[in-house]
């Protein structure tokens, strides 16, 4: 039986100043999925991460995570458990170095000397800041934050990987680089991953299930072929579909039949696609 690694049930949450940000909301991610949480802004979907990561209380239902509620007793597991990328990476970064923000949890989780300057060593190289370790991270640009950010998770080794708009402010060299770290991770390990965004052409290289908030609720739920095929669905939730999963939705429109069904979502679905396309009609 698969794991249920995120279990949150009927959760409302209000803010201290009555606002709603989540209402009714039901999300379950078994371990080893890759999830993707889409939404325009002010959907909800950091509101939902703080609440996953137990730094929010929900005002209403419940939030499980490993199989343990996020009340207090449980705070110090799940946070180490849990490696939580946030939006805005000024929130993580606060030492006067790289280098001691990346070492701090680390030397925390009582790691020894050398395997922690061997881990996070290993980390800046993989996210392309090595020699980086000495600037104070405020000092980095915005998309250099977000990789130290990225770094200072992966170095923990959680078993639950979450991003807040990881793409934002990536060049897309380090977009390729991010996509493939984060599949890397996948494939290698059991590791659970969930993505926050509406960056909706990097989601299919990500994830492979999605849950659509709109307004503090969730619009809709599936996999990202159902998902991304309900034009009305993206509408409502203030989102496009993927650029290529629009492009086949106008191109099976204008020869009036469909060249394929499910609508492609990646630029290589799309090639493959095509070309099995082109061989049945050449026969
Ligand atoms: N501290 C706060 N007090 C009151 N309302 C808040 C607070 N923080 C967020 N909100 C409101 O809660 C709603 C959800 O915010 P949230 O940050 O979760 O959205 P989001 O989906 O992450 O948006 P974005 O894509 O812009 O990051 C928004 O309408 C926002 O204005
Ligand atoms: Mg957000």
């Amino acid at each position: 039986m698969t794991e249920l690694v995120i279990d949150v049930k009927d959760v409302r949450y209000l803010y201290p100043d009555g606002f709603m940000a989540l209402d009714g909301v039901n999300i379950r991610v078994s371990k080893r999925e890759r999830v993707a949480i889409l939404g325009s802004n002010g959907a909800g979907k950091s509101t939902l991460l703080m609440l996953v990561d137990g730094l929010f209380k929900p005002s209403k239902g419940s939030v499980k995570v490993l199989g343990m509620p996020t009340c207090d007793k449980n705070f110090h597991e799940i946070r180490s458990r849990i490696g939580f990328v946030f939006q805005d990476p000024d929130d993580q970064l606060f030492c006067s170095t790289l280098w001691d923000d990346m070492t701090f949890g680390l030397l925390n989780m009582g790691i020894c000397d050398d395997e922690v300057v061997r881990k996070a060593k290993d980390d800046l190289r993989i996210v392309g800041l090595e020699g980086y370790e000495e600037k104070s991270p405020h000092h980095l640009s915005v998309g250099e934050k977000k990789k130290a950010t990225i770094a200072i998770v992966l170095a923990m080794k959680p078993d639950v990987l979450i991003l807040d708009e990881p793409t934002a402010n990536l060049d897309p060299k380090s977009r390729v680089e991010l996509i493939r770290l984060i599949n890397n991770l996948h494939e290698r390990g059991e590791i659970t991953i969930i993505v926050a965004t509406h960056d909706v052409d990097f989601v299919p290289m990500v994830a492979d299930r999605a849950y659509v908030l709109n307004k503090g609720k969730v619009l809709a739920e599936g996999y990202l072929e159902d998902v991304f095929s309900n034009f009305k669905i993206m509408e409502e939730a203030g989102l496009e579909p993927p650029t290529i999963t629009r492009l086949f939705k106008l191109l099976n429109q204008s020869i009036g039949r469909e060249v394929t069904q499910p609508l492609p979502l990646t630029v290589e679905r799309a090639l493959y696609e095509i070309r099995q396309y082109l061989v049945l009609r050449s026969k």
